[in-house]
């Protein structure tokens, strides 16, 4: 297929301290294997980001290190635009449009505003609320046909669909309605290790309940060594077995074993075998991703470029999907 065939696809993670292999699991690994099929658009969502609290040297280490994290990961920059959402202005631009056809009580009943509220209840920000609408421009300038995302970003997902069509039916014709896509099985929700009722999220007070791209071996193994399984001593993937479930759900992403072909692996052999093979399978995968990574962070003129190029490359694609916009609403051009 030409590259002018290719639909757009576009996504992001936000760089707010370490990226899990929950976020690796539902999207980045699919960022990966999508680069071809699709003409993919990735960002670091730093704007969203701040709608929480975050440290400013922090956030800017985390940024750059998620550049080098999505490129360590396998995602190729000569065939995918790379950048960072802050380099591009008509993100915040479209936002204020796509907020006039946003009603508050679509926004306020989001269970992430719901959750996160709860959880920062000292700082219940504008931004937070606003959250999805920020989301719904950078799919939507993109004219994304695909967003490849975990299963959380759903409820988001269908607020950008509904506010894509919302303004082609008042404004005419304008966006791509986007197509969420979000793997099946459990790799879509990849849950705490402390709590597999809960999902697994960089934010979570227990570091035990997580594991990051950057954990070291003995980490990685001992976390989930730790792992709360269910009682019974059967590695079988079911719903009454949330824990193993989510073990043999990671331990499949890393090692691209089926469930029945893992339960048939370890069948006869308790949980206690089965947590340190799936420590060891994660610790494989993970240990050249982050040699890579650390290979790439010396490169900071390297990264830097890729940024740069790839925000000039979004700003065009965006730009012109901004200018319709403003034309539609009636803006002046002066032109
Ligand atoms: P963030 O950074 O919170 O998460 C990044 C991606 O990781 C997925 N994810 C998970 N998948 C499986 N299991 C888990 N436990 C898990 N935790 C997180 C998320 O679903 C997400 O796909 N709001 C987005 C960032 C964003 C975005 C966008 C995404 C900003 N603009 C536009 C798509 C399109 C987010 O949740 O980031």
């Amino acid at each position: 297929m030409g590259e002018t065939e290719k639909k757009a696809l576009f996504s992001a993670v936000q760089p707010s301290g370490a990226v899990t292999i929950g976020n690796y699991i539902g999207a980045i690994k699919n960022f990966v294997a999508l680069q071809d099929e699709f003409n993919c658009i990735y960002a670091v969502a730093d704007l969203h980001s701040i709608t929480v609290r975050q440290e400013a040297a922090a956030l800017r280490k985390n940024t750059l290190e998620l550049m080098a994290l999505f490129i360590a990961c396998g995602i190729d920059p000569e065939k995918c635009v790379l950048f960072v959402q802050s380099h591009v202005p008509a993100h915040c631009e479209l936002t204020w449009v796509l907020n006039t056809i946003t009603y508050p009580g679509e926004l306020s009943r989001m269970t992430q505003f719901k959750d996160k509220s709860a959880k920062h209840a000292d700082n219940v920000n504008m931004g937070l609320m606003d959250y999805p609408v920020l989301m719904a421009s950078d799919i939507l300038l993109y004219q994304a046909a695909a967003v490849p995302v975990g299963a959380d970003q759903k409820q988001h997902l269908e607020l950008t669909r509904d506010l894509a069509v919302r303004f082609n039916n008042r404004y005419g014709q304008t966006f791509t309605v986007p197509e969420p896509y979000i793997m099946k099985g459990s790799g879509a929700k990849i849950m705490s290790l402390a709590d597999p009722s809960r999902k697994m999220s960089k934010s979570d007070e227990n570091p035990n309940a997580f594991i990051t791209m950057s954990d070291d071996r003995d980490t990685i193994i001992r976390k989930c060594k730790r792992a709360v399984t269910d009682s019974g001593n059967e590695v079988r993937s079911a719903e009454d077995k949330p824990g193993v479930s989510n073990l043999i759900a990671i331990y499949g992403a890393f090692t691209g074993k089926t469930a029945e072909e893992t339960e048939r692996e370890f069948s006869g052999k308790g949980y206690g075998d089965f947590k340190v093979a799936v420590g060891e399978a994660v610790a494989d995968a993970l240990a050249p991703v982050q040699a890579e990574k650390a290979r790439l962070l010396k490169e900071k003129d390297y990264l830097n470029g890729i940024m740069k190029r790839g925000a000039e490359t979004a700003a065009r694609i965006a730009r012109r999907t901004l200018s319709k916009v403003y034309r539609k609403v009636g803006f002046y051009s002066g032109d």
